[in-house]
């Protein structure tokens, strides 16, 4: 059996490997010496104070140079508003906004660098390891290291430097305010604004993009179509309004569906309208298995089986598809018979109780 106490090294064979004995470990020699450190060299800003002083400008500069960068990206934000409907506005938003940031925080980098590479003390140290949990010298040792650092580069010292990069430091989240703000809808709470769509009674159902309404006659049994609410395309908040009321139409056979008694009326001759947006985190239903009646969602996966009211059958996904009841017109065009009964997308909303008001 191995012993685990520490054997001799034999010395190195012609190829610089060493051998122990007994065992199997095999320790190589170094192949290159440490060739050490070159001698140290004093920088400009060591002999000459008025060299140190520019330095020092130079990094007082960028500080505010930051500062600038993230006022520049908050005035962005207004002076660049985003446009329902207008990408051109999004695309200037975002570039103003970008450069301010990007400037705030490129400047912040390079003071930080200049500041540690021009001012602060230029010496090579050894730190030797020490367990974790230091006895109290060692940790009045840390205090006096702190001490030093702080000796070394100045920062107590140097209060312009100092107060500069505080100044940056504070202003520069104060963008991420107007970001994070955006996130939040126009108006009302997110339980408000996704539980009413375009969708309300004698909405026709038109196809996506073109926005040509659709004659149930036209849908064919298996067929599929994408369809968007009448008049979306003219609305101010296109996109939002889409990615609440966008639908899925397909035909089955009236006898492979399943319905509740209470959803009888909902579909016209086998034609079902259910939300195109997951209920797991809202990616596009995009995928139908004509065979099976399945819905499939790209992103994780879910599967929601057309035929048993788009129950959830796979996935993450924890809640059926809203259904949208439709009917016909007097012309023979489909048209929905009220909006959703139910909040559209993620199942987030649904732990409220006073949605549909
Ligand atoms: S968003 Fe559809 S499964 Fe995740």
């Amino acid at each position: 059996m191995a012993s685990n106490e520490p054997t001799d090294i034999v010395p190195a064979d012609d190829h610089g490997t060493t051998f122990t004995d007994p065992g199997t470990a095999v320790e190589r020699a170094d192949a290159f010496q440490n060739p050490g450190l070159p001698p140290h060299q004093l920088r400009v800003t060591d002999k000459d104070p008025k060299a140190a002083k520019r330095a020092e400008r130079v990094i007082v500069l960028l500080f505010y140079v930051s500062v600038i960068g993230s006022v520049f990206a908050m005035a962005a934000y207004f002076a660049f508003p985003i446009k329902p409907n207008d990408l051109g506005s999004v695309r200037l938003n975002n570039v103003f906004i970008g450069l301010g940031l990007a400037f705030a925080l490129l400047a912040i980098g390079i003071a930080a660098i200049h500041w540690s590479k021009a001012l602060m003390d230029d010496h090579e140290g050894i730190d030797i390891r020490h367990p974790v949990a230091g006895p109290p010298p060692v940790q009045a040792r840390a205090v006096e290291i702190f001490r030093q650092a702080d000796r070394e580069s100045g920062f107590n010292r140097r209060v312009l430097i100092r107060n500069g990069m505080i100044a940056a430091i504070a202003a520069l989240p104060f963008p991420a305010i107007f970001l994070f703000r955006d996130l939040a809808p126009a108006a009302g709470t997110p339980a408000e604004a996704y539980s009413h769509t375009l969708w309300k009674q004698g909405t026709r159902l038109t196809k996506d993009p073109t926005g040509d309404p659709i004659l149930a006659s036209d849908v064919t049994i298996g067929s599929v179509f994408h369809v968007i609410p009448d008049g979306l395309l003219k609305s101010d908040d296109m996109l939002e309004e889409k990615g609440k009321a966008a639908v899925l139409l397909m035909r089955l056979e009236p006898g492979d569906l399943h319905v509740s008694p209470d959803r009888k009326t909902w579909n016209y001759d086998g034609i079902v309208a259910y939300s195109k947006i997951c209920t797991h985190v809202g990616c596009p239903v995009a995928l139908y298995e004509q065979q099976t009646h399945h819905l499939l969602c790209p992103c994780h996966q879910s599967q929601f089986d057309i035929t048993r009211e788009a129950a959830v059958i796979f996935g993450p996904a924890v809640r059926p598809l809203p259904q949208l009841p439709i009917t016909v017109d007097s012309e023979g065009y489909l048209v929905a018979q009220s909006d959703f009964h139910e909040p559209v997308g993620p199942s987030f909303w649904e732990r409220r109780g006073d949605y549909n008001v």
